[in-house]
């Protein structure tokens, strides 16, 4: 078979987390007179935390102090660690464990490839860590999307080829990471939104994993 393995990232593809991390953004751009707009949100997405303070102070126009950083990447994510605290297997997303089933039945590899520093935490909240052979998340990796490293990493850590593997992506730095890197990648969300992919899906609950060996 051409496809060995899939590789996933975490927030808005496998969990609802994506509308906890804009809410925390939203609760701390107050702080300085800012309101991010979905449309700013997009690009936050798949991106580190230290890169989204760093778009969000510059679409405000504001010079932080390197304390005042550090302060609210810190506030920031106390706020989202509150706001995932009583997570649980009902915010796995529509759909992904019936195909994380199909995958291990057929004898697919299953990587995480996330920016995310709390992809282990929300792993074990929601009881997910079970299906994967690796983990890469934010606090393995040096350079964020749309550089290819976590899906590289995710790769090696499986012991396969950049062409034997698909991601799965709900984000334009995903995406592209994805393709940097030489993969497959199917899109999770709207076309509107999303470019670039090999296919684009609006949720697990749509594709069977038959459908993607044709890529
Ligand atoms: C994911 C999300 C981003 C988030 C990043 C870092 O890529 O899509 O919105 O900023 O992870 O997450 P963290 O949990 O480390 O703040
Ligand atoms: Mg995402």
């Amino acid at each position: 078979m051409k496809y060995k393995a899939c590789l996933f990232d975490l927030d808005g593809v496998l969990v609802d987390t994506a509308i906890y991390h804009f809410q925390a953004w939203k609760t701390l751009g107050r702080q300085f007179d800012f309101e991010l707009s979905h449309e700013q949100n997009e690009e936050l997405k798949g991106i580190s935390r230290v890169e989204s303070l760093e778009k969000i102070l510059q679409w405000a126009n504001y010079q932080a102090t390197h304390e005042q950083k550090d302060r609210w990447l810190k506030e920031k994510n106390e706020n989202y660690l509150a706001l995932i605290s009583n997570m649980n297997s009902n915010e796995i997303l529509p759909g992904v464990i019936s195909f994380l089933q199909q995958l291990k039945e057929q004898g697919f590899l299953i990587a995480l490839g996330s920016a995310s520093k709390n992809a282990q935490i929300i792993l074990e909240k929601t009881g997910l860590i079970t299906w994967f052979h690796a983990i890469i998340d934010g606090n393995k990796v040096s350079k964020s999307k749309p550089d290819p490293e976590v899906f590289q990493k995710g790769a090696e850590a499986l012991g396969c080829s950049s062409e034997e593997c698909i991601v799965f992506e709900d984000a334009q730095a995903g995406i592209d990471a994805a393709k940097a890197g030489g993969m497959k990648v199917i899109g999770i969300g709207s076309p509107l939104v999303l470019s670039g992919a090999d296919k684009i899906i609006s949720s697990f609950t749509e594709i069977q994993v038959s459908d993607f060996l044709t890529l």
